[in-house]
Protein backbone atom coordinates (compact mmCIF):
# COMPACT_ATOMS: atom_id res chain seq x y z
CA UNK A 1 0.00 0.00 0.00
CA UNK A 2 1.17 3.49 -0.79
CA UNK A 3 2.34 5.78 2.13
CA UNK A 4 2.16 9.51 2.25
CA UNK A 5 5.24 11.92 1.98
CA UNK A 6 5.52 15.03 3.59
CA UNK A 7 8.91 17.19 3.47
CA UNK A 8 9.80 20.19 6.18
CA UNK A 9 12.51 22.89 5.15
CA UNK A 10 14.12 20.67 2.52
CA UNK A 11 17.12 22.09 0.56
CA UNK A 12 19.58 21.07 -1.75
CA UNK A 13 22.94 22.05 -2.74
CA UNK A 14 25.42 21.52 -5.92
CA UNK A 15 28.79 22.49 -4.60
CA UNK A 16 27.84 26.31 -3.08
CA UNK A 17 24.91 26.49 -5.37
CA UNK A 18 21.72 26.41 -3.77
CA UNK A 19 18.68 24.50 -5.93
CA UNK A 20 16.12 23.79 -3.53
CA UNK A 21 15.34 26.26 -1.35
CA UNK A 22 13.35 24.40 1.15
CA UNK A 23 10.46 22.66 0.28
CA UNK A 24 7.24 21.97 2.33
CA UNK A 25 5.33 19.63 0.53
CA UNK A 26 2.36 16.96 1.80
CA UNK A 27 1.89 14.21 -0.76
CA UNK A 28 -0.98 12.24 -0.33
CA UNK A 29 -0.83 8.22 -0.23
CA UNK A 30 -2.19 6.40 -2.97
CA UNK A 31 -2.49 9.74 -5.26
CA UNK A 32 -0.85 10.63 -8.50
CA UNK A 33 0.78 13.67 -7.85
CA UNK A 34 2.51 15.89 -11.13
CA UNK A 35 5.60 17.97 -10.69
CA UNK A 36 5.32 20.78 -13.22
CA UNK A 37 7.93 24.03 -13.81
CA UNK A 38 10.56 25.07 -16.67
CA UNK A 39 13.76 23.28 -17.24
CA UNK A 40 16.31 24.17 -14.78
CA UNK A 41 13.79 24.55 -12.09
CA UNK A 42 14.98 21.73 -9.49
CA UNK A 43 12.26 18.92 -10.05
CA UNK A 44 14.76 16.02 -11.01
CA UNK A 45 16.66 17.45 -7.65
CA UNK A 46 13.07 16.99 -5.67
CA UNK A 47 12.25 13.93 -6.52
CA UNK A 48 15.71 12.53 -6.40
CA UNK A 49 16.04 13.65 -2.55
CA UNK A 50 12.87 11.15 -1.64
CA UNK A 51 14.86 8.59 -2.48
CA UNK A 52 18.21 10.07 -1.47
CA UNK A 53 19.74 9.68 -4.82
CA UNK A 54 20.53 13.31 -4.80
CA UNK A 55 23.39 13.08 -1.92
CA UNK A 56 24.99 10.49 -4.49
CA UNK A 57 26.07 13.15 -6.52
CA UNK A 58 29.80 13.95 -5.97
CA UNK A 59 29.67 17.38 -3.65
CA UNK A 60 25.81 17.33 -3.34
CA UNK A 61 23.89 18.06 0.04
CA UNK A 62 20.55 17.94 1.36
CA UNK A 63 19.18 19.59 4.46
CA UNK A 64 15.47 19.60 6.17
CA UNK A 65 13.17 16.25 7.01
CA UNK A 66 11.54 14.17 4.70
CA UNK A 67 8.78 11.20 5.98
CA UNK A 68 7.50 8.39 3.60
CA UNK A 69 4.77 7.32 6.08
CA UNK A 70 6.15 7.73 9.73
CA UNK A 71 9.78 7.27 8.65
CA UNK A 72 12.45 10.12 8.33
CA UNK A 73 14.21 8.27 5.46
CA UNK A 74 17.48 10.66 6.23
CA UNK A 75 18.34 8.52 9.31
CA UNK A 76 17.74 5.43 8.08
CA UNK A 77 20.11 3.00 5.32
CA UNK A 78 19.24 4.29 1.72
CA UNK A 79 19.25 0.80 0.75
CA UNK A 80 16.26 0.61 2.51
CA UNK A 81 15.11 3.73 1.64
CA UNK A 82 15.20 2.75 -2.39
CA UNK A 83 13.32 -0.60 -1.67
CA UNK A 84 10.15 1.94 0.25
CA UNK A 85 10.77 3.96 -2.67
CA UNK A 86 11.13 3.07 -6.27
CA UNK A 87 12.19 5.31 -9.46
CA UNK A 88 11.78 5.09 -12.73
CA UNK A 89 13.78 7.61 -15.32
CA UNK A 90 13.23 9.12 -18.46
CA UNK A 91 15.18 6.83 -20.59
CA UNK A 92 14.41 3.52 -20.10
CA UNK A 93 17.64 1.68 -18.31
CA UNK A 94 17.04 -1.87 -18.23
CA UNK A 95 19.78 -3.98 -17.49
CA UNK A 96 21.09 -4.92 -20.84
CA UNK A 97 23.02 -8.00 -20.33
CA UNK A 98 19.91 -9.50 -18.21
CA UNK A 99 16.76 -11.67 -19.82
CA UNK A 100 13.09 -9.42 -19.04
CA UNK A 101 12.34 -12.25 -16.24
CA UNK A 102 16.31 -11.86 -14.49
CA UNK A 103 15.56 -7.54 -14.87
CA UNK A 104 12.36 -8.05 -12.42
CA UNK A 105 13.86 -11.24 -10.29
CA UNK A 106 16.96 -9.13 -9.56
CA UNK A 107 15.96 -6.76 -6.89
CA UNK A 108 13.69 -9.73 -5.12
CA UNK A 109 16.47 -12.34 -5.08
CA UNK A 110 18.69 -9.25 -3.74
CA UNK A 111 15.96 -9.01 -0.96
CA UNK A 112 16.48 -12.58 -0.56
CA UNK A 113 13.68 -14.78 -2.14
CA UNK A 114 15.09 -18.00 -3.29
CA UNK A 115 12.17 -20.07 -3.54
CA UNK A 116 11.78 -20.47 -7.67
CA UNK A 117 8.02 -20.66 -7.28
CA UNK A 118 7.91 -17.73 -5.31
CA UNK A 119 10.06 -15.85 -7.52
CA UNK A 120 7.78 -16.91 -10.95
CA UNK A 121 4.98 -15.74 -9.18
CA UNK A 122 5.93 -12.47 -8.43
CA UNK A 123 8.05 -11.63 -11.94
CA UNK A 124 4.44 -12.66 -13.47
CA UNK A 125 2.33 -10.27 -10.94
CA UNK A 126 4.65 -7.08 -11.47
CA UNK A 127 4.57 -7.54 -15.26
CA UNK A 128 1.26 -7.65 -14.89
CA UNK A 129 1.19 -4.52 -12.98
CA UNK A 130 3.05 -3.01 -15.53
CA UNK A 131 1.00 -4.01 -18.13
CA UNK A 132 3.61 -5.84 -20.35
CA UNK A 133 2.87 -9.75 -19.32
CA UNK A 134 0.85 -10.11 -22.26
CA UNK A 135 3.84 -9.00 -24.63
CA UNK A 136 6.34 -10.79 -22.96
CA UNK A 137 4.98 -14.01 -21.69
CA UNK A 138 6.13 -16.51 -24.30
CA UNK A 139 9.46 -14.95 -24.54
CA UNK A 140 10.80 -14.08 -20.65
CA UNK A 141 14.24 -15.11 -21.14
CA UNK A 142 14.93 -12.82 -24.16
CA UNK A 143 17.21 -10.25 -23.55
CA UNK A 144 15.82 -6.89 -22.22
CA UNK A 145 16.92 -5.10 -24.83
CA UNK A 146 15.18 -7.33 -27.58
CA UNK A 147 12.30 -5.03 -26.64
CA UNK A 148 10.46 -1.89 -27.63
CA UNK A 149 11.30 1.69 -25.85
CA UNK A 150 8.17 1.58 -24.52
CA UNK A 151 8.60 -1.98 -23.33
CA UNK A 152 11.54 -1.31 -22.20
CA UNK A 153 10.44 1.42 -19.56
CA UNK A 154 7.03 -0.92 -18.48
CA UNK A 155 9.86 -3.09 -17.96
CA UNK A 156 11.49 -0.77 -15.77
CA UNK A 157 8.31 -0.18 -14.13
CA UNK A 158 7.93 -3.95 -13.59
CA UNK A 159 11.55 -4.06 -11.58
CA UNK A 160 10.68 -0.92 -9.63
CA UNK A 161 7.43 -2.34 -8.78
CA UNK A 162 8.22 -5.88 -8.11
CA UNK A 163 9.91 -5.11 -4.71
CA UNK A 164 6.12 -3.66 -3.45
CA UNK A 165 7.98 -0.15 -2.72
CA UNK A 166 5.23 2.79 -0.91
CA UNK A 167 5.97 5.32 -3.78
CA UNK A 168 7.29 5.12 -7.36
CA UNK A 169 8.87 8.41 -8.48
CA UNK A 170 8.83 8.86 -12.01
CA UNK A 171 11.01 11.45 -13.81
CA UNK A 172 9.35 12.45 -16.99
CA UNK A 173 8.84 8.44 -17.95
CA UNK A 174 7.68 8.78 -21.07
CA UNK A 175 9.23 12.10 -22.82
CA UNK A 176 11.42 9.57 -24.77
CA UNK A 177 8.55 7.55 -26.27
CA UNK A 178 6.48 7.59 -28.97
CA UNK A 179 2.72 8.67 -28.31
CA UNK A 180 1.35 5.18 -27.99
CA UNK A 181 3.75 3.98 -25.78
CA UNK A 182 2.97 7.55 -24.15
CA UNK A 183 -0.67 6.71 -23.50
CA UNK A 184 -0.14 3.07 -22.25
CA UNK A 185 2.30 4.88 -19.78
CA UNK A 186 -0.16 7.07 -18.92
CA UNK A 187 -2.89 4.16 -18.51
CA UNK A 188 -0.71 2.24 -16.40
CA UNK A 189 0.37 5.09 -13.84
CA UNK A 190 -3.50 5.67 -13.52
CA UNK A 191 -4.30 2.21 -12.90
CA UNK A 192 -1.08 2.06 -10.28
CA UNK A 193 -2.59 5.00 -8.42
CA UNK A 194 -4.63 3.31 -5.37
CA UNK A 195 -1.64 0.65 -4.51
CA UNK A 196 0.93 3.21 -5.05
CA UNK A 197 1.58 6.57 -4.05
CA UNK A 198 3.11 7.83 -7.40
CA UNK A 199 5.09 10.98 -7.91
CA UNK A 200 5.41 11.78 -11.87
CA UNK A 201 7.62 14.82 -13.02
CA UNK A 202 6.29 15.75 -16.70
CA UNK A 203 6.87 18.77 -18.85
CA UNK A 204 3.72 17.94 -20.75
CA UNK A 205 0.75 19.92 -18.86
CA UNK A 206 -1.85 18.13 -20.89
CA UNK A 207 -0.03 14.88 -19.28
CA UNK A 208 0.03 15.99 -16.24
CA UNK A 209 -3.69 17.50 -16.31
CA UNK A 210 -5.09 14.01 -17.60
CA UNK A 211 -3.50 11.55 -14.92
CA UNK A 212 -2.63 13.85 -11.37
CA UNK A 213 -4.62 13.78 -8.71
CA UNK A 214 -2.76 16.72 -7.30
CA UNK A 215 -0.13 19.10 -8.87
CA UNK A 216 2.64 20.99 -7.74
CA UNK A 217 4.41 24.06 -9.92
CA UNK A 218 7.96 24.57 -9.17
CA UNK A 219 10.04 27.54 -10.04
CA UNK A 220 13.68 28.40 -9.27
CA UNK A 221 13.86 25.99 -6.98
CA UNK A 222 11.24 26.86 -4.77
CA UNK A 223 7.75 25.21 -4.33
CA UNK A 224 5.12 28.50 -6.03
CA UNK A 225 1.54 26.39 -5.89
CA UNK A 226 0.49 22.71 -5.31
CA UNK A 227 -3.16 21.90 -5.28
CA UNK A 228 -6.01 20.04 -6.96
CA UNK A 229 -4.95 19.58 -10.31
CA UNK A 230 -8.10 21.00 -12.06
CA UNK A 231 -7.63 23.96 -9.22
CA UNK A 232 -3.93 24.71 -10.28
CA UNK A 233 -4.75 24.69 -14.36
CA UNK A 234 -7.75 26.55 -13.99
CA UNK A 235 -7.70 28.70 -10.86
CA UNK A 236 -4.36 29.25 -9.98
CA UNK A 237 -3.51 31.25 -6.84
CA UNK A 238 -0.25 32.42 -7.93
CA UNK A 239 0.36 34.71 -11.22
CA UNK A 240 3.59 32.81 -11.70
CA UNK A 241 1.53 29.80 -12.49
CA UNK A 242 -1.11 30.98 -14.21
CA UNK A 243 2.12 32.95 -16.42
CA UNK A 244 3.33 29.37 -17.03
CA UNK A 245 0.50 27.21 -17.64
CA UNK A 246 -0.73 29.81 -20.17
CA UNK A 247 3.01 29.71 -21.90
CA UNK A 248 4.10 32.96 -21.32
CA UNK A 249 7.41 31.35 -20.07
CA UNK A 250 8.90 27.93 -19.48
N1 LIG B 1 24.74 16.83 -11.22
C1 LIG B 1 24.60 18.17 -11.16
N2 LIG B 1 25.64 18.97 -10.84
C2 LIG B 1 25.51 20.32 -10.77
N3 LIG B 1 24.36 20.96 -10.98
C3 LIG B 1 23.29 20.24 -11.28
C4 LIG B 1 23.34 18.81 -11.40
N4 LIG B 1 22.11 18.35 -11.72
C5 LIG B 1 21.33 19.45 -11.82
N5 LIG B 1 22.02 20.58 -11.55
C6 LIG B 1 21.48 21.95 -11.56
O1 LIG B 1 20.45 22.06 -10.61
C7 LIG B 1 19.38 22.85 -11.12
C8 LIG B 1 18.10 22.02 -11.11
O2 LIG B 1 18.23 20.94 -11.99
P1 LIG B 1 17.15 19.80 -12.14
O3 LIG B 1 16.70 19.38 -10.78
O4 LIG B 1 17.72 18.75 -13.01
O5 LIG B 1 15.96 20.59 -12.87
P2 LIG B 1 14.70 20.05 -13.69
O6 LIG B 1 14.57 18.59 -13.45
O7 LIG B 1 13.55 20.86 -13.16
O8 LIG B 1 14.96 20.39 -15.12
C9 LIG B 1 19.80 23.31 -12.51
O9 LIG B 1 20.34 24.59 -12.38
C10 LIG B 1 20.85 22.30 -12.90
O10 LIG B 1 21.78 22.87 -13.76
MG1 LIG C 1 14.62 16.98 -14.78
Amino acid sequence: MGKSISTRGVCAWYGAQLTLKGIDMSIDANQVTAIIGPSGCGKSTFIRCLNRLHETVSGARVEGSIRVGDVDIREIDPVDVRRMVGMVFQKPNPFPTLSIYDNVALGLRLGGIRAKSELAQRVEHSLRLAALWDEVKDRLYAPATALSGGQQQRLCIARALAVEPDVLLMDEPASALDPVSTHRIEELVEALKGTFTVVIVTHNMQQAARIADKTAFFLNGELVEFGETTQVFTTPSDKRTEDYITGRFG
